[in-house]
């Protein structure tokens, strides 16, 4: 959570700042602020509350000009959102410091600089950085040594850039459990939460690891391990193209993502299947072997990735026949779970920074070190790819809205494809089977835009959720994973209180909620519990709730009053129809906050990559 972005150039470093922050703000967007060091050389900051662009309109009244930088975009979580909660924070006019994560013992740490003297402008965490760091430069002959002495009295999690008139040609950066990357181009050097924010001026990157410091000038890095030895990072060149990252013709980046998925699941796929084969190879050279000495799978994620690990639970047991469990992160990083022996761990992150979910993988680790771990992820260069064994990636292409669409889809796709090379690996998939699966999974793409195409009888649809402050989703079997999933972006973009429900279980106590202000968005695949769901169905549509029905053709709802039914797909097999189902239930969510006025991009107390607990 926050953003992070900051550089020594030849030239004014502050639009590139302002750039950079707004390719962050999905990491946060309640404040933003910058700090740099004037040809003067004194420490100028700006802070705004709100969005970027506020942070922007003051800069374009009060220029400032300098070029050494830091800026930060915010999400709270020590203090308010406020000014003087807004980073950078600093220190006696001296240190000026950005930090993502959170410092756990910073009550602790802060009573003790209270005593020292020193005095808080801010209710966060951050603040005892720069003290920690100002401090210890009173020890120390470089601003590096002096972050290297701080660090060690901190405990939790944080990337920091800092800045000191002192010192005024180095950044030092310090890297524990949040992302930080260093750009390196010929006109300066420049530190990022995230390759994003950094893609229009260079694609060289070094990927920080855990431990990490870093001095850095204009024209030069310098990196030490946790225990302060130089060592040498490889340069990687980023794959990411700038224009991925605009937003075209499209309103919203949720639009644009929504729209993409055709194309992202063609990516998934490409490589990865013949015309009749899953190829186990693209899980990794040593995936069949691994695979065939499996017997249990424990899923984890948050979310939308936690939605997804619901479905393929069905799958896993349903096909290849091995006991699956699915568990929030949050959850089972805390408790102390039975790890059965020839366990697959598979982890499930757009991000691939999800803190609940990286320390979940790391909890695990450390109570089984012989532990086969896979992750499912978006992000190549992410925390949870360096420190999982095996590494599949969806190839959905950046993720900017808040609400997750094409990260669901094509983890969707991913993990059928996991869920077929474990049948294989077991021999539980026949060719004739494999074939069958490969072949729905060939024709998602084409179905999916299809589906696309029904935008506009849900556009109708969502204008009857204009007043309403409450909904439930019904579905069965893997569906109610999809239901789940469907609920969970209503809320987070309406603010609709959305519940989903097996729609068997309504009738132990759920059904209470249903009146004529409900609406029920039920879910009907033409499947083996499409009798009793159509039971279910009369018992709602008799409480007199307004309901939506979206059914496979062949599942022949009849339509009853104040029930719209409408045809999404036609015979689909247990793969393909839950993604299908997906599509239309985010294109209601996302008009139906339209109607409602939200920032769809953007809602209320979200952040797109939650990196702290
Ligand atoms: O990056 P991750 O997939 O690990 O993120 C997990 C959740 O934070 C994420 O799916 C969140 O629930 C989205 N806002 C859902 O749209």
């Amino acid at each position: 959570m926050c953003g992070i972005v900051g550089g020594i150039c030849q030239n004014n470093i502050t639009p590139i700042l302002i750039d950079g922050l707004k390719r962050l703000e999905y990491r946060g967007y309640d404040s933003a602020g910058l700090v740099v060091l004037t040809s003067d050389n004194v420490l100028q900051r700006t802070r705004a509350t709100g969005r970027v662009a506020n942070l922007e309109n003051i800069l374009n009244l009060q220029e400032i000009n300098g070029t050494t930088g830091i800026a930060h975009t915010r999400w709270a979580t020590h203090g308010e959102p406020s000014t003087k909660n807004a980073h950078p924070h600093i220190c006696n006019n001296n240190i000026g410091v950005v930090h993502n994560g959170i410092i756990e013992n910073f009550l602790q740490l802060k009573s003790q600089q209270q005593a020292q003297g020193y005095r808080f402008s801010s209710d966060t965490d951050t603040e005892v950085i720069a003290h920690s760091i100002h401090q210890a430069l009173k020890e120390c002959n470089t601003l590096l040594e002096a972050v290297q002495k701080a660090i060690t009295d901190f405990q939790g999690a944080y990337s920091v850039g800092v800045i000191s008139p002192t010192y005024p040609k180095h950044i030092v950066v310090a890297r524990s459990g949040s992302p930080l990357v260093i750009g390196l181009s010929d006109k300066g050097n420049f530190i990022a939460s995230d390759q994003l924010a950094l893609i229009n001026i260079t694609k060289q990157f070094i990927f920080l690891k855990e431990g990490d410091t870093a001095d850095i000038t204009e024209d030069s890095v310098d990196i030490f391990d946790k225990n302060g030895v130089k060592v040498e990072r490889e340069v990687k060149t980023s794959k990411l193209q700038n224009g991925q990252i605009a937003k075209g013709n499209y309103a919203h980046y949720m639009q644009k993502e929504i729209f993409e998925q055709p194309q992202a699941i063609s990516n998934t796929l490409e490589s990865r299947v013949t015309k009749d084969k899953v190829l186990v190879s693209a899980f990794g050279h040593k995936a069949k072997d691994l695979f065939s000495k499996v017997k249990h799978v424990q899923i984890i994620a948050c979310g939308t990735s936690y939605n997804a690990g619901l479905v393929a639970k069905y799958w896993i047991e349903d096909i290849a026949k091995i006991p699956t469990h699915v568990e929030v992160a949050s959850e089972y990083r805390y408790r102390n779970p039975v790890i059965l022996d020839d366990t697959l761990f598979v982890s499930i992150s757009q991000s691939g920074e999800t803190a609940d979910t990286l320390e979940a993988l790391r909890a695990v680790k450390k109570r089984n070190k012989n532990i086969q771990s896979l992750v499912i992820c978006n992000s190549a260069e992410s925390s949870l790819i360096r420190e999982s064994k095996l590494s599949f990636l969806t190839y959905a292409g950046p993720e900017i809205g808040v609400a997750s669409t094409k990260a669901f889809t094509t983890q969707l796709v991913s993990l059928a494809l996991l869920c077929v090379a474990l049948g294989k690996c077991h021999k539980q998939v026949s060719k004739q089977q494999e074939k069958a699966i490969v072949d729905g999974l060939n024709h998602l793409p084409g179905l999916v835009a299809k589906t696309l195409n029904q935008e506009n009888q849900i556009i109708a649809l969502a204008k009857t959720f204009e007043d309403k402050y409450n909904a439930l989703f019904l579905g069965r079997g893997s569906m109610h994973a999809i239901a789940m999933e469907g609920a969970l972006k209503l809320k987070e973009i309406s603010y609709i209180h959305a519940e989903a429900y097996p729609a068997g279980e309504l009738k132990h106590g759920p059904i209470a909620l249903i009146d004529k202000n409900t609406p029920v968005i039920a879910i009907a695949p033409n499947n083996e519990l499409l009798d009793k769901l159509k039971s279910n169905l009369q018992e709602v549509k008799s409480r007199g709730s307004q309901m939506i029905v979206f059914e496979d053709e062949a599942s022949k709802v009849v339509p009853m009053q104040g029930m719209s039914v409408i045809p999404v797909t036609n015979n689909l097999g247990r793969i393909t129809a839950p993604i299908i189902f997906t599509i239309p239930l985010q294109l209601l969510s996302y008009h139906v906050a339209l109607i409602k006025g939200n920032d769809v991009d953007h809602p209320r107390n979200l952040a797109k990559s939650v990196t702290v607990e």
